[in-house]
This record gives C-alpha cells, sequence and structure tokens, in this order.
C-alpha cells in the first residue's frame, strides 16, 4: 500500500505514522526526519537545509525530489510506504506524477491552526527514531525518555511558536493547494483520497484510519 499523509505541520502526521507503520509493515518516509538526521550527521545537504528549517520555509523543490525518488527506489519500499511531508508543493506533487509513481491513498488530516500552536509547545521527540510524543495528549511511560530505548527526547529546532505560525503560513500557501490537486487526481483514477478529522485523540484518529483502509 501506497500512501500519502497531507496536512499542515503538527496535524499528526508523524503521530500516525507510527500507527500505519506497525499495521500495514510499510515504512515510513519522512522528509522532515531525513533532513534533520542530514543536518545531525553535519552533511553538506544538512548545513543548507538547517538554515531553511529554522526559518520556517521549504527547502528546495530539486533537492526534496531527488530525495525521494532515491529513497522510494529502496527495497523495502517495493511493496508500498507511507510518505510523511511529501509532497508539499505542487511541482512536487507534479515531478511524482511525471516519474509515474502513483499512490493507492491520500490521507488529508484536518486541524485548526489553534490546536496546532497549542500542539507544537508540547511536542517532544526521540532524534534517534522520528518517534513523537506530547506531554498531555500522548506523554511517554517515563517523562523526557522515549519508550523503548530509554533515550532522551528532544523540543524541535522550529517548534518555537513563532516559526510554527511561519510554518503554518508556508502551508496555507504553498501545501494546501494539494488538497484541490490530489482530490482531481482521485476523481480521474485509482488513488482514494479522504479527510480526517485530525482534532480528535490519537487513538480515535488511528481507529478511524484503520478502519478506512482495512
Ligand atoms: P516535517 O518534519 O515534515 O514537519 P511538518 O510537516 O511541519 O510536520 P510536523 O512533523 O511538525 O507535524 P506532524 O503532522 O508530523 O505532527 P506530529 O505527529 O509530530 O518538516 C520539517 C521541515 O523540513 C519543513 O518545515 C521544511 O523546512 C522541511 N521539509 C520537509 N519536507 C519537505 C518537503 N517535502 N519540501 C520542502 N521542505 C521540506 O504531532 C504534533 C504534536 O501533536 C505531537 O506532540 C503529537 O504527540 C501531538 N498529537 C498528534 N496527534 C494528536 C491528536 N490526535 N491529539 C492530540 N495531540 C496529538
Ligand atoms: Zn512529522
Amino acid at each position: 500500500m501506497r500512501i500519502i499523509l497531507l496536512g499542515a505541520p503538527g496535524a499528526g502526521k508523524g503521530t500516525q505514522a507510527q500507527f500505519l507503520m506497525k499495521t500495514f509493515g510499510i515504512p515510513q518516509i519522512s522528509t522532515g526526519d531525513m533532513l534533520r538526521s542530514a543536518i545531525k550527521a553535519g552533511t553538506e545537504l544538512g548545513l543548507k537545509a538547517k538554515q531553511v528549517m529554522d526559518a520556517g520555509k521549504l527547502v528546495s523543490d530539486d533537492i526534496m525530489i531527488g530525495l525521494v525518488k532515491e529513497r522510494i527506489a529502496e527495497p523495502d519500499c517495493q511493496n508500498g510506504y507511507l510518505l510523511d511531508g511529501f509532497p508539499r508543493t505542487i511541482p512536487q506533487a507534479d515531478a511524482m506524477q511525471e516519474a509515474g509513481i502513483e499512490v493507492d491513498y491520500v490521507l488529508e488530516f484536518d486541524v485548526p491552526d489553534d490546536v496546532i500552536v497549542e500542539r507544537m509547545a508540547g511536542r517532544r521527540v526521540h532524534p534517534g527514531s522520528g518517534r513523537v510524543y506530547h506531554v498531555q495528549h500522548n506523554p511517554p511511560k517515563q517523562e523526557g525518555k522515549d519508550d523503548l530505548t530509554g533515550e532522551d527526547l528532544i523540543v524541535r529546532d522550529d517548534d518555537k511558536e513563532e516559526t510554527v505560525r511561519k510554518r503554518l503560513a508556508v502551508y496555507h500557501e504553498q501545501t494546501e493547494p494539494l488538497v484541490k490537486y490530489y482530490q482531481n487526481v482521485a476523481d480521474q483514477g485509482a488513488t482514494k483520497y479522504a479527510k480526517i478529522d485530525g482534532t480528535k485523540s490519537v487513538d480515535k484518529v488511528s481507529k478511524e484510519l484503520g478502519q478506512l483502509l482495512q
């Protein structure tokens, strides 16, 4: 199964990716996690991406398209994958279409901006795995520690309120047009489009996804 997770920053893409990975045995391709790994490794891409991400802007389409094409050609993606954070612009979606990469589902997570700003303030992440928690809504078993490794959780550099608001503006301007784009794609072919109410609890959203995709 090939799935695109579409939604604003903080809409719950990474959180539900964990559930979908476990349920369907397909890898998560999080372009944000890939860029954060590059930053940590100090690669040339990482150096370029850091400034852009900290400013709440988008990394260039050419770089992102190249990264994703390379990743989905790997053996573990041959039975499907979850795209989390890609495509994020019309040119990125066009590049997928042009390369003949079709998906089975586009899942849009709908969450109002105010809820997102509140969520981001409480987000904690495990940098090694990309696992996501929230201090109230999805707390780790032990405060400040990842459930599986016991390693420290951190606050992402781009989760300052000011940066979150910039990321939301960028989302509305550059990514939201993909809603119409993929509704049109769904009208024409085998791709299914579904809008999910992302304001419900983590468990309720997972349950809804499980039912939808079974
Ligand atoms: P990326 O890492 O993709 O960030 P994002 O899209 O902004 O999304 P987030 O990871 O912030 O949110 P999420 O939807 O995964 O929410 P989460 O599950 O964590 O990208 C980062 C940056 O990289 C971009 O700004 C850009 O610069 C660059 N980039 C990446 N891809 C790119 C591309 N294709 N092109 C160009 N640039 C690119 O949840 C958020 C919080 O809410 C957590 O604390 C969670 O526990 C909590 N939560 C989740 N669900 C619920 C719920 N149902 N109820 C209550 N709390 C919940
Ligand atoms: Zn994420």
